[in-house]
This record gives C-alpha cells, sequence and structure tokens, in this order.
C-alpha cells in the first residue's frame, strides 16, 4: 500500500511538472517560472529609471500575488540601435517568454517583431511608438503600451496659456519661444513640438519661434547649454522655454538663474515627465509647469499585458496611459488608472483625422 501511494504520488507530480512546463519554463515552488526580457533604450535616462524601477517592482508584486515566479532580465541598449538588436536576439535565442522592448530606434520594431515571431515570442513595445504597420505584422501577440505624446504637447501648451500673462510676458502681443528638442527618433519629440504650439495657436495666442528646435537628447546637461546659448542670443526676448521634457527643463531653469532672470516673473518654463527635480522646482516656483508622464500606469500596464501574453492570451493593439496636467504638487499625484485601448484600425483612422 506504500508503495501504491508513493507510485501515485510520483504520477501526481509528473502530471503537474508537465502541466506547468506547459508555458512559461521551469517551475518553482508552487507557481511556474517566466523568464521576461526587458531592453531599454538606454539606462541613463531619468524618466525610463522611474519606469524601470516601478516595473522591477511590480513584477515582484504579481510574484507574490500569484505564486508564480517572474525572472526579469533587463539590458541597457546604451542607445545605440546595434547593441540592443543583439541583446533581444539573445532573448530569442533564450527562449524567453516574452520580451519587453522599449526600442532605441523604433523603425527596427518591425525586423524584431518578425524575428520574434519566427520564435513564437510575444512582444511588448514601450515608450517609443511604432508605425501602425508594425503593429499589424503579428496582431494579438504584439502591442504598444504608451502615452499619446499628442495630449502631453496640448497641455504644456495650455499651461502657459493659462498664466496671467499668456505667455506673452513683455506685452508686445506675441509670445516668443523656443524649443528643446529630446531626439528626432521619438514620436514624443516630434508631437511635444508641434502640439505645445498648437495648444496657442488654438488658443488665439500669437507666437514666434526664435529658433529651430534646439536638439538636447532629454539631457539635463544639454538642455542647460543650449538655454545658456538661447539666453545669449535673444535676451528677454525670450519668454517662453517649452522643453521636451523634465530633464532639458531642469537644464534651462539652471541656465535661467545663471542669467539673473527669473522663472515666472520674466520667462516660463515648462518640461514633461514630472520627475523628482523637476517637482522640486515647480514647488519652489522656478518651473511654471509640467506633465505627469504616468510611469506608474504605463510599467503596470505592460507588466499585465505580457502576463496576458504568457498565459496564451491576445492582447489589443494598443493600450494607452494618459497624462496628467501638473502646476502643483497635488497634480503629480500617482494613482491606479484603467488604460484605453485602441485597435490598429481605429488608430490609423484616429491618426488620418487628426493629421489633416
Ligand atoms: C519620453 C520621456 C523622456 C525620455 C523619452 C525616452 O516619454 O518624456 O524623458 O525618457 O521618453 O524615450
Amino acid at each position: 500500500m506504500k508503495k501504491f501511494l508513493k507510485y501515485v504520488a510520483v504520477a501526481f507530480v509528473a502530471v503537474l511538472l508537465v502541466a506547468c512546463g506547459a508555458k512559461g519554463g521551469g517551475e518553482s515552488g508552487s507557481g511556474k517560472t517566466y523568464n521576461v526580457g526587458v531592453a531599454i533604450y538606454k539606462f541613463d535616462d531619468n524618466f525610463m529609471t522611474l519606469y524601470r524601477e516601478e516595473l522591477e517592482r511590480y513584477f515582484g508584486e504579481l510574484s507574490k500575488k500569484t505564486g508564480n515566479k517572474y525572472v526579469l532580465d533587463i539590458q541597457d541598449g546604451k542607445q545605440d540601435q546595434a547593441t540592443q538588436t543583439e541583446q533581444i536576439n539573445n532573448f530569442i535565442a533564450q527562449g524567453k517568454d516574452v520580451i519587453l522592448a522599449n526600442l532605441v530606434d523604433p523603425t527596427a520594431a518591425g525586423s524584431i517583431i518578425n524575428s520574434a515571431k519566427s520564435a513564437d515570442i510575444p512582444v511588448v513595445l514601450i515608450n517609443r511608438e511604432p508605425e501602425v504597420s508594425e503593429l499589424e505584422i503579428w496582431p494579438g501577440k504584439t502591442t504598444y503600451v504608451g502615452a499619446d505624446a499628442t495630449q502631453s504637447g496640448t497641455f504644456q501648451g495650455e499651461i502657459i496659456a493659462a498664466t496671467d500673462s499668456k505667455g506673452d510676458l513683455n506685452g508686445d502681443g506675441v509670445v516668443n519661444y523656443i524649443t528643446l528638442f529630446g531626439d528626432p527618433a521619438n514620436v514624443d519629440a516630434q508631437q511635444r513640438t508641434a502640439y505645445s504650439v498648437k495648444a496657442l495657436d488654438d488658443a488665439g495666442i500669437k507666437r514666434k519661434a526664435l529658433a529651430e528646435p534646439y536638439l538636447a537628447n532629454w539631457d539635463t546637461a544639454k538642455g542647460q547649454e543650449v538655454t545658456a546659448s538661447a539666453l545669449e542670443q535673444f535676451g528677454d526676448k525670450l519668454e517662453v522655454v517649452f522643453a521636451n521634457n523634465d530633464g532639458m527643463a531642469v537644464g534651462a531653469v539652471t541656465a535661467i538663474k545663471a542669467a539673473k532672470r527669473t522663472v515666472g516673473k520674466d520667462i516660463l518654463v515648462v518640461g514633461v515627465d514630472a520627475i523628482p527635480d523637476a517637482m522640486e522646482l515647480l514647488t519652489k516656483g522656478e518651473l511654471t509647469g509640467t506633465v505627469l508622464n504616468d510611469h506608474f500606469n504605463q510599467s503596470h500596464t505592460a507588466a499585465n499585458v505580457a502576463v496576458d501574453l504568457m498565459n496564451g492570451k491576445d492582447v489589443e493593439s494598443y493600450y494607452w496611459v494618459d497624462y496628467v496636467k501638473v502646476t502643483k504638487k497635488e497634480d503629480s499625484q500617482l494613482k491606479e488608472a484603467k488604460p484605453k485601448t485602441e485597435t490598429t484600425k481605429e488608430a490609423k483612422e484616429r491618426y488620418a483625422k487628426r493629421d489633416k
């Protein structure tokens, strides 16, 4: 009898092993082990660091909650697509259960999706929006989780339009501005640049760009450098600095202080992300406003969608997390929010209308 029970026990464990092994690699404790490859465009980025840390923390929370083990392999693409493609190819060779990719160059999405598809590994693209057509390569198993950059640009312009001077601090009837530009390959940079000033147009505010957008790579030191030279060149004429992100906005504020000018009084600065450094300036009245780029809900959504994919489910093509306008500390509070989903067909129709 004892021997018989032992056989039953062994058979039971064997069945369990097969059932668990069917999806998600090896076994751990009572749950399964899932291997998640995460490719970040570069680690040395304020916003993506907040995102990455929250993603790790949240997967840890999911592990505790479900009894499954999510093993994250997070790679630094060092802002080099060749390096990152190699990292992603390694993920594919290692047979990860899912790949989360914050691409260095979003135009690489197509070839990456095709490689992953041939190994049957689903892909969650994050932060850098690809072309709609890339998401049509493998519907159900590829998705983009992000935020609509046009919204962040619009909010930046609306923040300026809502100030007492409406951005026209010297009262000459025109808002003279410069833009600090993130990265030419990035939809966020392109759309924030266009939609921040479109919001001024929509509010009936006259505007003039004092220069072509300054490329500053999302970077604080670069933001400071280009703002310092713009201040030197344009002096008191410069009234508004639109920075594609807070990193560059923080740099701009440093340059403005060094030039003995005062944010709020004779110049306005607006960023995007709501990173801690920017929130500190905003609280002191040294930054006009920012826009919360909600890394909290974006990372949670990316993880939840990845889990669905690892469970063999099909997912929607887009998951959109809203931006939030921030002019005081409370506005940047992180709270759970439900993302909006969209199909590629819906996105195409929306973009066609929007870009007309
Ligand atoms: C943007 C963010 C920037 C930078 C960039 C990287 O959404 O605002 O600060 O992190 O993503 O792609």
